[in-house]
């Protein structure tokens, strides 16, 4: 007798697909590679040629109302379309070059030793707590040029600004005051610190940002929109690749091992990390202009969902997807998006997840867990909230 499957009702912020998507992926891509969304109201795309294709599409699917379920039209790149974004973008790009990322490396490396020396102190301990969480929030700050005394306030305001990333009920008031009080205290802070630079340029981001240069200025707003941009793009995604990757190595000794013979494959797992367990699952897109796929034609004015985790896990274009493999080096994975959007803090995500890794694998003998990890509950940042593990010294 053919087994016939219950039709898909596939709903990306239902708790047991949070909790682990990937068998939903499967089916999405097997039997409805459009699939439409009905009770939430928007399609979505998961074979990883289709996701490509749409986030390189930003002529007929605009990220312009926002890249997440509730429609929420920020003035900041991520969330729009040329000719805007190409201005914002071109200003902002040389500070983010490969060799401009480079010239942090020692303060990332020096953040990463400390964070390590703690852990090995400690023995055993959260790793999300540890290094995951707090490392990216520490570099963010010290590259913008926040004084060190009022790290924990900028961290508080992040973390209620994220928040909003999981909101699918628009009547869930609570939180989404919660952002805008992060949003309208971030402000004030960053106001006087943009002053204090245009008076006194020292040589950190924010000084150069407010800057003129030959492609352009950024007034104030659009410096406080940007340093906002870091803080949502940059903080909780950097902590879910590294939570993700510890969590993996953790519990693979024998890549560990591997690791630790050949730390010149750092890199290759971090970029395997993020196509085995992307830190964004998936981002939104309305569309501007009807939209061909999957023999359909998806009309002006509906959402798409991109589904960056699944296209990153597609049997179709990568061989056994749910098998970490550290030799894969997925040049082509969409862990950071693609086309006019494509991550512009690729460069520095990756260079603190190696200073970690690196710092680790050099230290550290044994990685083990010490106690149940638990993962996040947001349904577009994939990661770890709590990871306990047992480090044994070299
Ligand atoms: C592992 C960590 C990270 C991941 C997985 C990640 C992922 C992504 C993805 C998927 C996009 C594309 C969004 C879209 O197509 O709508 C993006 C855009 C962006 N990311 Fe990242 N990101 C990471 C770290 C960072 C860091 C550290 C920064 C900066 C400090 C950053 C800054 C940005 C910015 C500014 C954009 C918008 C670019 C644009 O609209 O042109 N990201 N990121």
């Amino acid at each position: 007798m053919p087994v016939t499957q219950a039709p898909l009702s596939y709903d990306p912020f239902a708790a047991d697909t949070v909790a682990d998507p990937y068998p939903w992926y499967r089916r999405l891509q097997d039997e409805a590679p459009l699939f439409r969304q009905e009770a939430l109201r928007f399609w979505v795309l998961s074979r990883y040629d289709d996701v490509l294709a749409g986030a390189r599409a930003h002529g007929s699917l605009s990220s312009a109302e926002g890249v997440i379920y509730i429609r929420q039209p920020l003035p900041m790149m991520l969330t729009m379309d040329p000719p805007d974004h190409t201005r914002l973008r071109r200003i902002v790009a040389r500070d983010f070059t490969p060799s401009a990322v480079s010239a942090w490396r020692s303060l990332v490396e020096g953040l990463a030793v400390d964070a390590v020396d703690r852990m090995l102190q400690e023995r055993t301990t959260d790793a999300v707590q540890a290094v995951a969480s707090p490392l990216p929030i520490l570099v963010i700050a010290r590259i913008l040029g926040v004084p060190p005394d009022d790290y924990p306030q900028f961290r508080d305001w992040s973390d209620k600004i994220v928040e909003s990333l999981a909101v699918i009920d628009p009547a869930d008031v609570e939180r989404a005051n919660r952002t805008v009080e992060g949003i309208l205290a971030l402000q004030r802070y960053m106001a006087t610190l943009v002053e204090e630079r245009r008076r006194t340029p020292n040589g950190d981001l924010l000084s150069r940002l407010v800057q003129p240069r030959d492609e352009g200025a950024l007034d104030d707003s659009e410096v406080f929109w940007f340093s906002l941009l870091l803080l949502v793009a940059g903080n909780e995604t950097t902590t879910n690749l590294l939570g993700n990757l510890l969590h993996t190595l953790a519990s693979t000794p024998a890549l560990w091992d591997e690791l630790r013979m050949r730390p010149d494959l750092v890199p290759a797992a971090i970029e395997e990390s993020l196509r085995h367990d992307s830190p964004i699952q998936g981002f939104f897109r309305t569309v501007v202009a009807p939209y061909p796929v999957q023999g359909v034609e998806v009309p002006a004015g509906d959402r798409v969902l991109l589904l960056f985790g699944a296209a990153n896990r597609d049997p179709r274009h990568y061989d056994d997807p749910e098998r970490f493999r550290v030799e894969r080096h997925p040049a082509d994975h969409l862990g950071f998006g693609s086309g006019i959007h494509l991550c512009l803090g690729a460069q520095l995500a990756r260079l603190e997840a190696a200073a970690v890794l690196r710092e680790l694998v050099q230290r550290v003998r044994r990685l083990e867990p010490a106690g149940d990890p638990v993962r996040g509950t947001n349904p577009i940042l994939r990661g770890m909230a709590k990871l306990p593990l047992t480090l044994t010294p070299a």
